[in-house]
């Protein structure tokens, strides 16, 4: 079970690095912040993933996980706010609208979410 468990992490740090480098590659690269695709998928992910990865730390004793629920409330309402700012971003880009907020808004708010996954301990 370990090995399901450590799957799920590492498909969850490649949905944090699709967020983060997607907002970077967008951001640098084209010089127009429009939410990308990759970005939206990344955001979708990791809500996807971290809920797996708390019902797996919550019910299987031998992995001797024991989350903190407070951290994760404060991850899934700011993963929450990052998948609805790409969702509203890329929508409005495919149907021609621009707003660069919403793009900074999901990039940032991914990056916040890295900082409490790292540093609240
Ligand atoms: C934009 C959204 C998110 C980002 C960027 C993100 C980022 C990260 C990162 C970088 C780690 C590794 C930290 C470390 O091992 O020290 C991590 C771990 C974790 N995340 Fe997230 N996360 C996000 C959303 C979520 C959500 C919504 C949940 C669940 C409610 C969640 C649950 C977890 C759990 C349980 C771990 C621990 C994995 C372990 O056992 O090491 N994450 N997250």
């Amino acid at each position: 079970m370990n090995l399901v468990y450590d799957l799920f992490v590492i498909a969850h740090l490649l949905g944090m690095a699709a967020i983060v480098g997607g907002y970077g590659a967008v951001y640098f690269g084209s010089g127009e912040a429009r939410v990308s695709e990759v970005m939206v998928w990344g955001a979708r992910a990791q809500i996807i993933t971290g809920i797996i990865l708390v019902g797996m730390a919550e019910s299987i004793d031998s992995l001797g996980k024991d989350p903190d629920h407070a951290k994760l409330g404060v991850k899934l309402v700011v993963a929450l706010a990052v998948a609805a700012a790409a969702e509203i971003g890329r929508g409005k880009a495919k149907r021609g609208e621009f707003v660069p907020a919403l793009t900074h808004v999901a990039g940032l708010l991914a990056i916040l979410n890295v900082v409490v996954a790292a540093a609240w301990n």
